[in-house]
């Protein structure tokens, strides 16, 4: 009789601990489960960390708290964009790359200023990915005065005051589908301050800036930069510090 009652406080223990076990791996599982339930977590947290400085602090602490959001969230708007069109694959003296060298400054600009970006894709992508092809599209594209279509919607210009414009040189000039940009936002381009930046591989900005002016000629053209592609691959250090030093010049 003592035996079963023993083996029954046995049994009896054993399930409580095991129920509990249970317990905890279901409570586990819950806080893992999807975004929802993290969000949730991550409010109740926060609240309990709120009342927290609520009771600790000031209510001077806790406007400042606030206006520190205000302002983050003020620095996310800019009137600054750049443009930009810019090509990966097989590049004159960079071999096959990821990250355009256009592509690069252009992020450079962005960071420094806070800028929005927009990058002009070619509707079918018919670019090809080798650099000899590549060559020879754009100069027929050229010699035809072609208009290559972009994909997507341009951001409404109405919200920008200034806009840089970058592209690789392409023949001694834009590529032919930044024309297309500049013809089909005229508009919208009329009354904003443009600035153009090239890359490039010795021709430095190859009149990129009259040639906005001529395109767009509602519009101020400031000073230009232009940035040697392969030093946008291989020596971002001095690209960024002349980026940072042409900014400077122009006050922005
Ligand atoms: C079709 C084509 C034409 C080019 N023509 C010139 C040129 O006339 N002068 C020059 O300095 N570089 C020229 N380049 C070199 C590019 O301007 C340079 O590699 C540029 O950094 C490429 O930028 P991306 O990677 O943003 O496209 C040419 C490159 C291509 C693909």
């Amino acid at each position: 009789m003592g035996i079963r009652k023993s083996i029954s406080a046995l049994v009896l223990i054993s399930a409580i601990v095991l129920g509990c076990a249970g317990c905890s791996a279901k409570e586990t599982k819950q806080s893992n489960s999807p975004t929802k339930s993290t969000e949730n977590s991550t409010t109740e947290l926060k609240r309990e960390s709120e009342s927290v400085t609520v009771s600790d602090s000031t209510s001077a602490d806790v406007s400042e708290s606030e206006s520190d959001t205000v302002a983050s969230e003020e620095k996310k708007t800019s009137d600054i964009l750049v443009v930009y069109f810019s090509r990966t694959g097989e590049q004159y003296n960079v071999g096959v790359i990821d990250k355009g060298n256009t592509a690069i400054v252009a992020e450079f600009i962005a960071d420094r200023t806070g800028a929005d970006l927009w990058e002009v894709l070619p509707v079918d992508d018919h670019y090809p990915m080798t650099y000899s092809e590549l060559t020879d599209v754009a100069k027929k594209e050229q010699k035809d005065d072609a208009r290559p279509q972009y994909k997507g919607e341009v951001p409404d210009l109405s919200s920008y005051s200034t806009i840089f414009i970058g592209a690789p040189v392409w023949w001694g000039d834009w590529p032919m589908i930044m024309y297309t940009f500049f013809e089909n936002n005229l508009d919208g381009l009329a009354g904003k301050t443009l600035i153009p930046f090239s890359t490039h591989e010795g021709s430095g900005l190859s009149g990129f800036d009259k040639k906005l002016s001529k395109a767009c000629p509602d519009a101020t053209v400031k000073d230009g930069l232009a940035i040697k592609g392969q030093d946008a691959q291989n020596s971002q250090d001095s690209v960024k510090e002349k980026v940072e030093e042409w900014l400077s010049e122009l006050g922005i």
